[in-house]
């Protein structure tokens, strides 16, 4: 797993979601309605939007164009016309940093192990403040 960091706890609207681009990988970071942190892909598998521009309803984050909703913990579209889901990647919170994994995507079941036979090393521990899963809770203090 290879984190970098996509932005300050404090740039992120609360709720709501930033464009980001890791190693060239557009990203999506949403806090949703729940306090929430998520990481998904940045564009709409339909036609290629940034979903940062969309509303957020719950963990539901809708593309601006055509209104499809993607469920944060999983990517997978709730309505058409969008089929192909969307990567969930791995965030943790360091400090005041937002860090996510794009080598680490999961599939739709929300699933962050390594595949069979993967020389992917495990997730580290974690401190108190960070999760190495998707939609983890964050405290900010
Ligand atoms: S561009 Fe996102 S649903 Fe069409």
């Amino acid at each position: 797993m290879t984190f970098r960091r996509a932005c300050a706890v404090t740039d992120l609207p609360g709720p709501g979601a930033l464009r980001a681009e890791i190693d060239g990988v557009p990203v999506a970071v949403v806090r949703d309605t729940d306090g929430r942190l998520h990481a998904i892909g940045g564009l709409c598998s339909h036609a290629e939007v940034w979903l940062t521009e969309g509303e957020l309803e719950g963990s539901l984050l809708e593309c601006p164009h055509h209104g499809s909703q993607f469920d944060l913990n999983t990517g997978v579209p709730q309505n058409l016309p969008a089929v192909v889901p969307v990567p969930v990647y791995p965030l943790t919170v360091e400090g005041q940093d937002v860090l996510v994994d794009v080598t680490g995507s999961t599939d739709v079941t929300g699933s962050t192990e390594a595949p069979e036979g993967s020389d992917t090393p495990a997730i580290p521990q974690a401190p108190a403040r960070t999760s190495g899963t998707p939609g983890a809770p964050v405290k900010e203090g």
